[in-house]
């Protein structure tokens, strides 16, 4: 198969049920945690996704067995401290911020050092952020320009609790600290900015020593050393972050309908819910229910027949973090200026993605001002496309490919987008998914 998509007409309008596939957040999280359980634990629709893949391999290197089966998955878990350190273990996080940030948390007892080794664009990131505060449990860390990956981590036998200030609103720096309290003598106190809760979730779920005081911007996380977990068998629900593109694509298609069944709907993931009800979409939430402490529902949505612009306030930043791409497409087609800000986040992902956002936007001749942190987004309700455009060198970032997809089908236009395979890092069947609605 070519690995260019060559797509020439926009989608027509259609009335569909689907579902996508499971979360990855919650999938990465439960093999992490399944890899420290007593015995085995087993999930359903488990995300059979590369970086969830990769987070399979990343415990077999630390002598966790596993099993899969279709998308049915079995973890050995030896216990909190059953993983098997020798030297010269490598893990390679390839494409995966979550897998890699998270499981340093979880390697900081390490006997020997550990080199954490990753794809081009992970290799790009960011992981000072994540050495820093481990550091202060009494670890070391040796990085890549001081930054970046490879980098090493020298374990200690000798951890003590830390107080630690998340203020970026980072659900990774969050979890990987949760991690190393977890490993460490005395309690670990967490000031963080809100972000994603699946590893609170979790802990609580699990009964693990650990306590949550939720404020209106940040919540109090309390960690002590953890000396033995349940296993967990869990129904992984699927991804609202998958789940978005087809959301976008229906809202951008008027007298379109979709229903998306049984989606992860916690409270901390559903910014793009808010902030396309803000700009006028209809989505409702059906058959609400509460599996393991996350909220779970059906998505109906209905194609807008017209959209209004957004003034985006901050706050849902972090609930729609990996959404922007997709909001800032509605945004095109919506009447009037809308603007996002403090978004400096956004350009620490896979790709630098405001900037990414932007590119897509100027290709299809929308007018934006772009600063390091904010756009804004002269909408064109009547934006009709019909020139060429080509999307590549995006560093094979799987939103980018995907957002661009739901562009050409809802625009037109003749677009030629490269690297189809990166959907593979989080949602494999998206075009599979896609060719339904067409039929
Ligand atoms: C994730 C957290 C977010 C998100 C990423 C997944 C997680 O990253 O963008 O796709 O599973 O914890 P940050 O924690 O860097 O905001």
């Amino acid at each position: 198969m070519p690995n260019s998509l060559i797509i020439k007409k926009q989608i027509k309008k259609f009335n569909k049920q689907i579902t996508v596939s499971g979360d990855k957040s919650i999938s990465i999280r439960w093999v992490l945690f399944s890899s420290l359980a007593n015995g085995v634990s087993t999930a359903k629709n488990l995300l059979m996704s590369e970086d969830v893949l990769a987070a399979i391999s990343a415990i077999k290197q630390l002598g966790i067995k596993s099993k899969i089966n279709q998308n049915v998955c079995k973890i050995y878990g030896r216990g909190v401290d059953g993983y098997k350190y020798k030297k010269n273990i490598i893990i390679n996080a390839k494409n995966s911020g979550t897998l890699g940030r998270l499981i340093m948390g979880l390697l900081i007892n390490t006997r020997y050092p550990i080199k954490i080794i990753g794809d081009k664009s992970l290799s790009k990131r960011d992981f000072k952020r994540i050495s820093d505060p481990l550091s202060k449990f009494g670890c070391k860390f040796k990085l890549r320009k001081g930054k970046n990956l490879p980098l090493t981590i020298y374990g200690s036998r000798n951890l003590e609790a830390i107080n630690y200030s998340e203020k970026k609103g980072s659900a990774q720096c969050k979890s990987s600290v949760i991690f190393g309290g977890m490993r460490s003598r005395g309690t670990t106190i967490i000031k963080a900015k809100k972000s994603r809760n699946h590893t609170e979730l979790l802990c609580e779920y699990l009964n693990l020593p650990f306590s949550l005081k939720r404020g209106k911007s940040y919540d109090q996380i309390k960690v002590k050393k953890v000396k033995k977990i349940k296993t967990l068998d869990y129904n992984i629900p699927s991804d609202i972050s998958s789940s978005a593109f087809f959301i976008v694509l229906t809202a951008l298609s008027r007298d379109s309908k979709l229903i998306i069944k049984n989606v992860n709907i916690n409270s901390s993931r559903t910014g793009i819910i808010t902030i396309l009800k803000k700009m006028g979409v209809k989505v409702i939430l059906k058959k609400q229910k509460l599996y393991k402490g996350e909220k779970i529902s059906d998505i109906l949505i209905k194609g807008a027949k017209s959209l209004k612009a957004i003034n985006c306030p901050s706050n849902l930043n972090s609930g729609a973090i990996d959404e922007f791409l997709l909001i800032f497409l509605l945004a095109a087609k919506a009447k009037g200026i809308s603007y996002f800000k403090n978004l400096e986040e956004l350009n620490q992902k896979e790709s630098p993605r405001l900037d990414w956002g932007n590119n897509i936007l100027s290709k299809m001749g929308i007018k934006t001002i772009k600063t390091k942190n904010s756009i804004k987004i002269y909408g064109n309700p009547n934006l009709k496309l019909e020139k060429k455009i080509i999307i590549k060198n995006y560093l094979k970032d799987h939103r980018v490919f995907m957002t661009s997809v739901i562009a050409a089908l809802s625009f037109g236009g003749k677009w030629q987008i490269e690297d189809r395979d990166s959907i593979n890092t989080s949602f494999p069947n998206f075009l599979k998914i896609l060719e339904t609605l067409k039929k």
